[in-house]
């Protein structure tokens, strides 16, 4: 029987991709959000997962504004990250799970969502960028991917409680997947920013610390504010908290926070990353 053993939430930031490339992470600038990954990278070379869920948003890559989906989720036996124009030149491809991605959809559409199923897709920053951070250097990655893309670009955006329920049903679908995989749930994203307009460079650390506060032992706080709200609040980009909250969602488990780090500024963005174990209550 499947499991789930946590979730990664982190922040996505293209400038983190060509950090890494020149090799920068004892650079002062970038050394204490690099160091925030120290936890993570025990945490995964102690558990091993199989599968990384990963929810985020892609940023007109795959999908653009002429067409795009509110839910999306991958069923692909492999994904490719192309660059958008960050100047990002990640070559190492990403190994599929077509069958346990159809036994999400088929699950998440029995709880009466209807995501776009994509059997070919194109993965940005936001999962390339998280990838890279939590297994560097490796030849190829030693996890396989299901990319679920929420979309946080093109309003109407989902609520966050409507977030928040898919990443139940997909917790849901892993619970119920005959398999023995051991999965980890990543929301990826965030914290507060906005890259444009007359607030550009808006930030807002109190919002931040409320939902960093909340998130392991009461998410349901974050769903008191609506998707316009948090715009309002965190930026025109800060909602992509909205994956987190989906992620979160997802940990149907007992949860506990294991490492927490936020660093102001990484580019224009609040920079976040927490770690989460999920320990599995005994199943029917
Ligand atoms: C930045 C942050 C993002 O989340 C993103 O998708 C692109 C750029 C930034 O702060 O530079
Ligand atoms: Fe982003």
């Amino acid at each position: 029987m499947s499991t789930i053993c946590g979730g990664i939430f982190t922040s996505h930031v293209p400038g983190i991709g060509n950090a890494i490339a020149k090799g920068l992470q004892q650079d002062p600038y970038w050394k204490p959000f690099f160091d925030g990954f120290d936890p993570v990278h025990d945490f995964l070379e102690r558990e091993k997962p199989d599968v990384a869920v990963v929810f985020y948003n892609d940023h007109g890559l795959n999908f653009f504004l002429d067409k795009m989906p509110t839910f999306a989720i991958g069923a692909a036996p492999e994904y490719r990250h192309e660059d958008e124009g960050w100047g990002i030149a990640f070559q190492r491809p990403y190994e599929g799970h077509p069958d346990l991605s159809w036994h999400i959809i088929e699950e998440v559409v029995e709880s009466e969502f209807d995501p776009v199923t994509c059997q070919s897709m194109l993965v940005d920053h936001a999962v390339a960028v998280p990838f890279e951070l939590c297994w560097p250097g490796k030849e190829a990655f030693p996890i396989k991917l299901i990319p679920i893309a929420i979309n946080t670009v093109q309003h109407p955006l989902p609520s966050p409680k409507r977030c928040y329920n898919l990443g139940q049903a997909v917790g849901r679908a892993i619970s119920t997947w005959e398999g023995d995989e051991k999965v980890v749930i990543f929301g990826t994203g965030g914290l507060s920013h906005q890259l444009e307009g007359a607030r550009a460079g808006h930030l807002n650390p109190d919002y931040d610390r409320f939902c960093l506060k909340n998130l392991a032992p009461d998410p349901e706080a974050l769903l008191q504010h609506s998707s316009l709200d948090i715009v309002e609040l965190a930026g025109s980009q800060g909602v992509e908290i909205i994956n987190w909250i989906a992620a979160r969602g997802a940990l149907t488990g007992s949860v506990r926070e294991l490492a927490s780090n936020y660093h102001i500024p990484i580019s224009n963005t609040a920079a976040a990353t927490v770690l989460l174990e999920n320990s599995e209550t005994v199943r029917a």
